[in-house]
């Protein structure tokens, strides 16, 4: 998916992934990945995900990358948390408190600016990417993330053919390739969906699972 797909969704108001709700699967393993007050959680390809609050809440400094202004400015005001914006080329960097928003391309992220990262948190980032944008998003993930960061991932797998994405289906084998030559990647939990209430499941996807990682940098 390129940027253009993102803006025109945010602009037309298309952003059905968007829960406001925090993640469950972040509230409940989120003590998986030890992390001590004051670290610093990055989550790439943010949107307004209200996990960013809770982390926040949770005594972290968060690190959130987007491209969509629109998405950046909803997140501020929902949460009614007043930014102080400021150019950091090419992001336009947002800050409130703990919590710093770097609007623009996750893909021009330097390592510099992620040194303090001690975890990632992606939900709805990995599986917003074709696969050939998945590749180079692992890839550009090693390259920010310093050895012993771990990152909790949510991936979500159906019949590709059953729905137009995204989310795109990751299974549990590309997962394991896509991360194996830099990481170590541990598969915390796995949930069948098929019968559930998820938006997939109700628009007639006839499998879906949610699978749980905890992938360690090496
Ligand atoms: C499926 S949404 C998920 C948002 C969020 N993680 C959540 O759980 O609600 C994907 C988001 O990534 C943003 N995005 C897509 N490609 C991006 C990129 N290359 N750099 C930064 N953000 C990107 C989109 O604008 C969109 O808000």
């Amino acid at each position: 998916m390129e940027p253009d797909h993102w803006h025109l969704r945010w602009q037309q108001g298309r952003t059905g992934f968007h829960t406001g709700e925090p993640n469950p699967w972040l509230e409940r393993f989120y003590p998986e990945l030890g992390l001590n007050s004051g670290d610093t959680v990055l989550l790439p390809l943010c949107g307004k995900a209200v996990d960013l609050v809770w982390l926040a809440q949770h005594k972290h400094n968060v690190l959130g990358v987007e491209l969509s202004e629109i998405a950046l400015q909803h997140f501020f005001e929902e949460q009614q948390l007043a930014a102080v914006r400021s150019q950091q080329p090419p992001f336009t960097q947002w800050e409130s408190g703990p919590i710093t928003l770097l609007e623009g391309d996750f893909f021009d992220l330097a390592p510099q600016q992620t040194v303090d990262c001690r975890a990632v948190f992606d939900r709805a980032a990995l599986v917003a990417l074709p696969a050939e944008m998945r590749q180079r998003y692992v890839a550009h993930l090693a390259t920010l993330l310093s050895s012993g960061t771990t990152i909790l991932l949510v991936t979500t797998d159906y019949p590709q053919q059953e729905k137009t994405p995204p989310p795109f289906a990751v299974s549990d084998t590309e997962v394991q390739q896509l991360y194996r030559d830099a990481f170590e990647v541990e598969q915390l939990h796995s949930e069948d969906l098929s019968h559930s209430q998820d938006p997939l499941s109700k628009r007639g996807v006839t499998a879906l699972i949610e699978n749980i990682y905890r992938i360690t940098r090496q």
